[in-house]
């Protein structure tokens, strides 16, 4: 009986390790700021890592400079524009297998609701949040089939108050803090091995601030430090990098929504660059 029982240790030992030798990981927005870094940073712990985002140059540049400095991992870029929702489904189709998906691709931007491109609002939700809505689904579910997995979502600090001067991105942000708590509480419901986690930062040194056309009044944190966090934290639900934000954050949550609504405008307002 023992010696029954000892095989089937082994056999278990070995699939374990089998597994952490075919780990593979999904970041999306990887050719800059964060999921660059992630990127980087995850090489050492995966043996097969697919980057993607639009620039196919900057997302080769990544993948050499991973190569150079980890001989073991395989990287295989995919250049797509995710406020497709059409390519995240292919995205799922050629990759299906992955164990960690990091949904990061994202962008914002400032100004009177009134006032900003419509173009540009709905390229934003798009990416934001129909592309992570898709890839969330559809990864979940072969995840939940295997009972293992990984989703990292990134929200922002942002997606835990209203944001005027920015409403569609903080608004963005609410749905991916929303939907990551929600599917938090089925997967404990149903006893699932399945994790997923929100990344919420605050302001980060990327290219965000040009994209969004805004200048933070601080130096952001460098998006090294917040994807050493993130990987150091990879086990909590919210994963929110500086104390400084923590404290923010808290402080928010006592005020009533019309206070937070305030004091978001007064900052913002002296983030604009018009
Ligand atoms: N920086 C901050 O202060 C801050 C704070 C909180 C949260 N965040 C969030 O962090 C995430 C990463 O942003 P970041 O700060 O690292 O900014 P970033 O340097 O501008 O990186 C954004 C990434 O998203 C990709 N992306 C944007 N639109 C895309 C699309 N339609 N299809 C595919 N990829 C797309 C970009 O790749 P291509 O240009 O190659 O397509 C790029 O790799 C975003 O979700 C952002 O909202 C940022």
């Amino acid at each position: 009986m023992s010696s029954v029982l000892y095989i089937f240790f082994l056999i278990d030992k070995l699939v374990r390790v089998w597994q952490t030798w075919h780990m593979k990981v999904l970041i999306t927005g990887a050719s800059s700021g964060i999921g660059r870094e992630l990127a980087k940073l995850l090489a050492a712990q995966f043996d097969q890592m697919v980057l993607v985002g639009r620039d196919q140059a900057r997302l080769n540049a990544l993948q050499q400079k991973i190569n150079q400095t980890n001989s073991t991992v395989n990287v295989t870029t995919v250049s797509m524009d995710l406020s497709v929702a059409e390519h995240c489904q292919q995205l799922h189709a050629m990759h299906p297998d992955v164990d960690l998906l990091i949904n990061n691709a994202g962008f914002g931007d400032s100004g009177l609701f009134a006032e900003t491109a419509l173009a540009k609002d709905l390229a934003m939700i798009n990416t934001n949040v129909v592309a992570l809505h898709v890839l969330t689904k559809l990864y979940l579910a072969t995840m939940q089939k295997r009972n293992c997995g990984h989703i990292l979502n990134v929200g922002s600090i942002a997606g835990f108050m209203p944001g005027p001067l920015m409403a569609t991105y903080y608004a963005t942000k609410n749905y991916v803090v929303r939907l990551s708590e929600g599917i938090r509480e089925e997967l404990r419901r149903t006893k699932s091995k399945v994790k997923i986690s929100v990344l919420c930062p605050g302001p980060v040194d990327t290219n965000f601030a040009k994209t969004a056309n805004v200048q933070f009044n601080f130096r952001g944190v460098s998006c090294a430090k917040v994807a050493q966090y993130t990987v150091r934290h990879l086990h909590q639900f919210y994963i929110v990098p500086t104390w400084q934000i923590r404290l923010a954050r808290f402080a928010m949550g006592l005020l009533p929504s019309t206070w937070v609504a305030r004091i978001v405008y007064r900052i913002q307002a002296k983030r604009q660059h018009c």
